[in-house]
């Protein structure tokens, strides 16, 4: 493998690549900045369910299915969401979501765009991302989410919420472990991801993930808004 070409993963919430207007214009801008930046870069983009996934989830839970069948449906419309931004990124991705690591890993030795979905019930797209990188061995996550960082408390639903610039990873999982269990929980980052980052040490950069400005200038390692978690 040619060491001169640096690893980034990005989580990319599904929330993020599709408003709610169903209008495909912010797709096209992701991908265009996104292909500006491979250069000397492999990036492995691992898509989220968004809004999508919360609709089949909670039909899913209405018609009583159990929380397993549930994310089921999550990691199904994750796939359906990293294929979409596939389609926007054109010959350099490789042409399907990757099931798993091992394809992921054996795909981005071809192709400088590898995309991925879910891949097992139990954890989110985020935790996918965080393993990948892992495995990688890349010290590097970015997740582009739908807050600019993390905060201390919800900011969605606490006024008095502080956004962190820096943090360590510790103080991460203290902040993610009081959120709620289940399918399609709304959480800045996945409590086991944060698990993940902290035991295999990769610097994770919280952003969000409609700031294409601040995204970009996270995947080149420069200063952007948003939090930086660290050892
Ligand atoms: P997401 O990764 O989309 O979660 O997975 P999210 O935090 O809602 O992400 P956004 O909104 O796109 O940023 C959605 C659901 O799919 C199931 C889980 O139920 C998760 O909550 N899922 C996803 C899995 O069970 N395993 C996976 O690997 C991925």
């Amino acid at each position: 493998m040619n060491k001169e070409i640096e690893d980034v993963v990005i989580s990319i919430g599904g929330s993020i690549l599709l408003p709610e207007d169903e209008d495909t214009s912010r797709l096209t801008e992701l991908a265009d900045m996104l292909k500006e930046n491979i250069a000397k870069k492999n990036l492995y983009l691992v898509v989220g369910g968004g809004r999508i996934a919360r609709q089949y989830i909670y039909w899913g839970r209405n018609l009583g299915a159990d929380e397993a069948t549930l994310d089921h449906l999550g990691i199904e419309t994750s796939r359906l969401n990293a294929r979409l931004l596939k389609i926007a990124l054109g010959k350099e991705c490789y042409p399907v979501p990757a099931k798993d690591f091992d394809e992921a890993i054996s795909a981005g030795n071809h192709y400088p765009i590898v995309v991925m979905g879910g891949t097992h019930p139990g954890h989110t797209t985020d935790a996918v991302a965080a393993m990948l990188a892992e495995r990688l061995g890349t010290k590097r996550l970015i997740n582009a989410t739908s807050v600019d960082g993390v905060y201390t408390s919800d900011p969605k639903k606490d006024e008095g919420a502080k956004r962190l610039e820096e943090l360590s990873y510790d103080e991460l999982i203290e902040i993610v472990s009081k959120s709620e269990t289940g399918a399609g929980p709304n959480v800045v980052f996945d409590p086991l991801a944060a698990r993940i980052i902290k035991r295999a040490d990769i610097n994770t950069y919280v952003l969000h993930g409609t700031d294409l400005g601040s995204l970009e200038s996270a995947i080149r390692d420069e200063d952007f808004e948003g939090s930086r978690i660290t050892g």
